[in-house]
């Protein structure tokens, strides 16, 4: 359930008009539904019987105001950089509820997350494991640490977006971990806090994540034998949305099994979800500058492929949809951007609203992986960002302007 629903044929956002916006802002834009993002964020975590953290994927959608929605609501932040460390905290976030993960953290990464006392860094491998033990002496604390594991499981998603396979750049092979763990128990500055396991993004299936699950609880019950305690396991993320016709599970369906599958064993959960929340809590807002017909019908709207990459890049399906339903008539046509790529189209080959130059669009389910995907290929200004509460709305990120484009550069003297 979201809040993006028509009024009398009048696309609205919560109780905002989303062409009174638009006529405000102008064109492009992102907007999300603060009602569409609590909602989702509390039936997620409200879904948990078992103690655990809800540390949202600030991968999906990481402007700092919609992180600070989280963080009122109790929740904590999966990053995978120092920059989104910084958004973190500048949201909000407590430390103690932010976890770490990613193959290429740097030393200054490191040193960032262990100065701002995070509650632990999922380590990918064990060179990262040997850089992080000598910042952490450096500094002269003990770094918590879990391993992310690599469980070798099928999430039957897009090729891109799989983490959990064997050939997967990812974590460490589970039938190794053991070895990593003993050896960070050698080490003076690592403290074993967790285990941790992500196996992919967009899942449509529980089945995947409930047999992840099984191979981390056999290897945490390994782990014990060998008096390695843990206090957290973090599952990841993942849990697909419904773009067009998929059937994802619902969270209480996702949270039952998990907990299912958990058993007994004494632990914190840590869950990372980012798409299930955010992905429907969001649209894009375009134009329609011209249409025409060449060797098929294109519509060219002022938001290409810098704008929301997941066409292009994963050939994914976005909805499109009238904002102003004045009829109920579609053609099959390619809706198109402005940029000079003929795999620039947020839409191909399929039924579209009929529309006609000035018309505006909605692209729907762009709330995860949009914006914070978005770029400034052909030196177009990313757009803004636009926040719905109720019946008001806040510009919660500026569209950029030309000088942004050139800040930073130089021409040398
Ligand atoms: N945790 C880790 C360690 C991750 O790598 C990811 C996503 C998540 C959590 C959140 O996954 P989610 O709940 O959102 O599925 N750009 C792609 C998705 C990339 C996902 C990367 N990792 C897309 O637009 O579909």
């Amino acid at each position: 359930m979201n809040h993006f629903q028509y009024k009398n044929d009048v696309l609205y956002c919560e109780e905002v008009s989303v062409s009174d916006i638009a006529a405000q802002v102008g064109t492009p834009f992102y907007l999300y539904s603060s009602a569409t993002l609590t909602r989702h964020f509390q039936a997620f975590d409200g879904a948990f019987s078992h103690p655990h953290i809800t540390c949202f994927a600030t991968k999906s959608c990481s402007n700092i105001a919609v992180l600070n929605l989280f963080a009122k609501l109790g929740g904590g932040a999966d990053i995978v950089s120092g920059g989104e460390l910084f958004r973190a905290l500048k949201a909000g976030i407590e430390p103690g509820k932010i976890v770490y993960s990613g193959v290429g953290k740097t030393e200054d990464e490191i040193r960032y997350a262990l100065e701002s006392g995070i509650l632990m860094l999922n380590v990918e491998s064990h060179q990262e494991l040997e850089a992080l033990q000598n910042v952490a002496a450096g500094l002269g604390v003990k770094a918590p640490v879990s391993f992310r594991v690599n469980p070798d499981v099928d999430p039957k998603t897009h090729a891109y977006i799989s983490t959990g396979l064997a050939k997967n750049k990812f974590g460490i092979p589970i039938q190794d971990a053991l070895q990593s763990y003993m050896a960070a128990q050698k080490m003076d500055n690592i403290t074993i806090v967790g285990v941790s396991c992500h196996i992919g993004s967009q899942l449509i299936e529980v089945s995947p994540f409930v047999e992840s699950l099984h191979k981390v609880k056999i290897f945490v019950s390994r782990l014990q034998e060998s008096g390695i305690d843990i206090s957290y396991l973090d599952l990841g993320g993942g849990v697909g949305i419904c773009y067009n016709d998929e059937t994802p599970p619902l969270p209480s369906e996702y949270a039952q099994a998990l907990e299912e599958e958990l058993g007994d064993l004494q632990c914190t959960m840590v869950l990372e979800p980012g798409r299930v929340i955010v992905g429907n809590a969001g649209i894009l807002v375009t134009r329609v500058l011209y249409t025409k017909q060449g060797g098929k019908k294109f519509v060219i709207v002022d938001a290409g492929m810098n704008d929301l990459a997941r066409p292009s890049l994963y050939d994914a399906f976005h909805a499109i949809k009238p904002i102003r339903r004045n009829t109920e008539a579609v053609e099959v046509a390619d809706v198109v951007g402005p940029i000079c790529e003929t795999g620039d189209f947020l839409s191909r080959g399929k039924e579209v609203p009929l529309c006609e130059q000035g018309d505006l669009l909605a692209v729907m389910s762009a709330g995860a992986y949009g914006f914070s995907m978005s770029s400034n290929y052909n030196s177009r200004p990313r757009v803004p960002e636009v926040l719905v509460d109720g019946d008001g709305f806040h510009v919660i990120r500026k569209r950029e302007t030309y000088e942004n484009l050139i800040a930073g550069e130089v021409i040398p003297k």
